[in-house]
């Protein structure tokens, strides 16, 4: 079975079970401070599961690209991917344990959807604990579709347990779908949960009923929901007996491209097939997040930072195994006519092909200097009897030459050196603004931390927007939102800087807006009456699903998952107090309310 018919095959078995097809958000979300990447499909619904209503209704399915960079290590075995696609169902309130168990059993297994073997399908459930029981209702579910009782597994809450995302939010155990591939066991010990690639994880049905709260306490949610995820390249893998998610479509053009160029064959020496995963799985993470609908470009902050670890960790392994060409150019075409659903690659070509050469460049460029200073390096700290780099010279190669910490520690590893990291982060901090490259989950359409403080800057930030297309003109678009408790911060397209004039106009605007006391009220409609009526939205929804709409007196209407404050005059005062550049084109004012 192709990706393409997988995709197509799981909505449509959720159609017919009366789920509502909803559009995937950008991998670069929005309005959650603390984390930077989609890493799975429930990410954009977080105020859905926990409690606002969804303008799709009760039962939603969808597909959602994925980026994660904690395991990047991982990546180049035969399962770990920075970018993936994954394919889900939900239930908000709706159905729970039971229905949701029978789907999962009759898709995987059934004649008619994707007929996998049950001999080889192993089962885990979570063992329980102070937080949770035992969940043996779940695993009577399973033996009632007909599982045998050495398929199911208990495991504790480092494997059953999902989310949340952030320190805070929904969370609950969940049970987990194994495929055994029939490879030899790792140890005596390998069972379903082993990483060793046995037994590929494919997919996940998270039972959310708990809120993790500020003080880490688990408090039940207001409703019992279901957040699904399966992995589709895995599960293609599975589906056609790969040994790996690489012998994909998605991977298979890309990995003969690199053949041809380097002269090295896939899959005959170890290290070789390695640097050739890496670089296919770096460079369509680097193409899809620079290609998103909220792209960014390489740069040394947040999601910028991320990319520019991919692009130069895929440009060192090419160089490896020989490649001296641009990836960026050499694979563009590829990864468009590979991933038809993403038809925002083929728009935003251009802009990702000359974004990536840009970094290729300065990447070369750096280098060249950066590895004889490393050499040079080496030889001195041993002769200290070191056996780490110091932080400060880690900093430097990142500083002047652009080793990414990771390439440093690499580096340093290939030598037989460590890296003092915590030196590195010190010095780093000195210089810049603390990277968030650690943490990489954010939430889209809507509030992720929907405390009081955080609702009356967002219904601010709605504000602020329309007082900028009012005084700048309606070229004047949002390219980003970022909201904690304490700030908002807004990027918007604007090719020069605000005069104060502007800026004292705008934040006067914004004050009599909220002066006004108006009525912010919330409606759903299909994405054509949203553009009808004239609301400011990104548009990337693609089915005639419906959206909310919140407006606001007559001042503003935008499309945005909220929630929001009631009234305007909640809000007390707005004050400006940055307006400065975010990147080429892109203006950054940062506000609060007094
Ligand atoms: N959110 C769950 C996961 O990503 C389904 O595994």
């Amino acid at each position: 079975m192709r990706i393409e018919e997988l995709r197509n095959s799981f909505i449509e078995y959720f159609r017919q079970n009366s789920h509502a097809q909803i559009t995937g958000a950008p991998l670069i979300p929005e309005n959650d401070p603390t984390v930077l990447f989609t890493t799975a499909g429930m990410h954009p619904l977080v105020p859905y599961l926990m409690g606002e209503k969804h303008p799709s209704g009760k039962r939603l399915c969808n597909w959602q690209k994925c980026v994660r960079t904690g395991d990047i290590d991982e990546v180049g075995d035969s399962q770990h991917l920075t970018f993936f696609e994954m394919l889900g169902n939900w239930s908000l309130g709706d159905y729970f344990k039971e229905e949701a168990v029978r789907m999962s059993h009759e898709f995987l297994t059934s004649k008619n959807w994707l007929s996998l073997d049950g001999e080889k399908l192993f089962f885990t459930v979570f063992e329980g604990d102070a937080d949770c029981p035992r969940d043996e209702e779940t695993a009577g579910i399973w033996k009632e579709c007909g599982v045998r009782e050495d398929h199911i597994l208990f495991l504790p809450k480092k494997d059953n347990w999902w989310g949340p995302a952030g320190k805070t939010g929904p969370c609950g155990p969940d049970t987990e779908m194994f495929y055994d591939t029939l490879l030899p066991k790792c140890s005596t010990h390998c069972s379903p949960g082993c990483p060793c690639g046995k037994y590929v994880e494919i997919w996940n049905d998270v039972f959310m009923q708990f809120n993790k709260t500020p003080d880490k306490k688990f408090e039940l949610l207001k409703v019992k929901n279901v957040d699904t995820g399966m992995g589709l390249e895995r599960t293609a893998a599975v589906l056609n007996g790969y040994s790996s998610v690489y012998e994909t479509e998605k991977y298979v053009p890309l990995l003969r491209v690199i053949e041809d160029i380097s002269g090295k064959k896939y899959g005959i020496n170890t290290e070789e097939t390695r640097a050739m995963r890496i670089i296919t799985d770096h460079m369509r993470s680097a193409f899809f997040i620079i290609g998103d609908e909220l792209g960014v470009k390489p740069s040394n902050l947040d999601q910028g930072y991320i990319v520019r670890r991919l692009v130069r960790r895929a440009m060192r392994y090419s160089m490896m195994i020989g490649i001296e060409k641009g990836l960026g150019e050499m694979l563009a075409d590829l990864i468009i006519e590979t991933n038809p659903v993403y038809e925002e690659l083929g728009r935003k070509k251009e802009f990702i092909v000359e974004a990536l050469t840009e970094e290729e460049q300065r990447f070369r460029h750096c280098l060249n200097k950066g590895m004889t200073e490393f050499s040079r390096i080496i030889p001195n700290i041993q002769k200290g009897g070191n056996d780490k780099i110091p932080g400060r010279i880690a900093f430097r190669l990142y500083d002047t030459y652009g080793f990414p910490l990771e390439m440093t520690e690499e580096l340093a590893r290939e030598k037989g050196f460590g890296v003092d990291v915590e030196g590195f982060e010190k010095a780093y901090k000195k210089h810049q603004e603390i990277s968030r490259a650690g943490s990489e989950v954010r939430f889209k359409g809507g509030l992720a931390d929907a405390s009081e403080q955080t609702k009356k800057l967002h219904t601010a930030t709605h504000l602020l927007h329309e007082a900028l297309r009012k005084v700048l003109g309606k070229h004047v678009a949002q390219k980003g939102s970022n909201i904690t408790p304490e700030r908002l911060r807004f990027d918007f397209s604007h090719p020069k800087p605000m005069t104060e004039e502007e800026v004292k106009k705008v934040e006067k605007i914004v004050n009599e807006a909220i002066e006004e006391n108006f009525d912010v009220v919330e409606e759903m409609m299909s994405v054509e009456e949203a553009k009808e009526k004239g609301a400011v939205a990104l548009f990337t929804d693609k089915y005639s699903e419906k959206v909310k709409v919140y407006s606001i007196g007559g001042f503003s209407k935008e499309v945005c998952g909220g929630p929001h404050v009631e009234k305007t005059g909640e809000l007390g005062k707005f004050k400006i107090l940055k307006e400065q550049s975010s990147s080429s084109g892109v203006r950054r004012i940062k506000a609060v309310l007094e």
